[in-house]
């Protein structure tokens, strides 16, 4: 059963400033890692308060700010404009900001160029899609001070090349495959992974053969080390259909539809809990 936050408005209890040596200790003691996007500083700012450990900036503002079908269509001005107002908001939360699609897929230089700028607008890690092929990017940017996070299984940059948004890793050899790329991606110095749309046992079963990464779940089971949500999906403003591995944290379980929800920094707080303590995702729910 998930934690939810009393109505009171105590202060938040002090923390250190999250890093990336905390965020391995956290993650070695066998502490789940709550991330969530972020796009803005009043989010940042909340997101913060109620204790997430790392903060986002997705290219999929491409969809929830933008209003664009895909992340396609986002640049790297866009990136660094949310960048740097995510980094005004927010106090202690780790900051992580995506690359967007044709910003580092060329060489290992503009990958670095373009991290630059993610960096100087407040990125403390950046993110890229893809496997073992951009395991030399990878190393390339972690050798030169750029903490990198990579992200297997769905990934929406290639969503034309992949048909759709579906699940990834189904059948052995694609599980094998996805396996290899995290091994790759692990030896080339990256830090983190997200794993999105992947099943549950191949997560698990990735999280426990390179413990080097920390693998943070998005439809990926209860197996990685943290777990990371779109943050208008778990406030339940994202129209149509909500996908299975969603749940909407403005909603208290059990309670009738017309029921009060939840404010925002009280939803967050639940998800910070909920990941923290193990209750979300619920792999029977959530998982595939
Ligand atoms: O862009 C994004 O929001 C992401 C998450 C889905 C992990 O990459």
């Amino acid at each position: 059963m998930s934690v939810h936050p009393s109505t009171s408005e105590a202060p938040p209890a002090a923390r250190p400033a999250v890093t990336l040596p905390r965020l391995r200790e956290a993650a070695a003691r066998g502490e789940k890692l709550a991330m969530l996007t972020c796009y803005d500083a009043t989010f940042a700012r909340v997101l913060d308060d109620a204790g997430a450990d790392v903060l986002l900036v997705g290219d999929s503002l491409g969809n929830v700010i933008q209003g664009q079908s895909s992340t396609l269509p986002v640049t790297l001005e866009h990136m660094a404009y949310h960048t740097e107002a995510v980094a005004r908001g927010k106090r202690l939360a780790f900051l992580v900001a995506d690359l967007p699609f044709g910003s580092y897929e060329s060489s290992p230089q503009q990958a670095l160029a373009s991290a630059g700028a993610l960096m100087r607008a407040g990125a403390q890690m950046v993110k890229l899609e893809g496997g073992g092929y951009t395991a030399e990017t990878v190393r390339f940017l972690v050798e030169r001070g750029v903490p990198v996070c990579a992200h297997l299984g769905l990934t929406p940059q290639r969503v034309h090349a992949i048909g759709g948004y579906r699940v990834q890793g189904r059948d052995e050899a694609a599980a094998s495959q996805l396996l290899a790329d995290a091994t790759a991606l692990a030896e080339a110095g990256a830090s983190m992974l997200v794993l999105e749309l992947v099943p549950s046992a191949l997560a698990r079963r990735i999280t426990g053969q390179l413990p080097q990464l920390m693998t943070i779940g998005i439809g990926a089971g209860a197996g990685t080390t943290g777990q990371v949500l779109v943050l208008h999906d778990m406030l339940g403003l994202t129209p149509g259909k909500r996908p299975r591995f969603v749940r909407d944290f403005t909603r208290v379980p059990g309670s009738a539809a017309d029921a009060p929800g939840l404010s925002v920094a009280q939803a967050v707080a639940a998800y910070v809990a909920a990941v923290k303590d193990g209750s979300f995702p619920d792999e029977a729910v959530h998982g595939y």
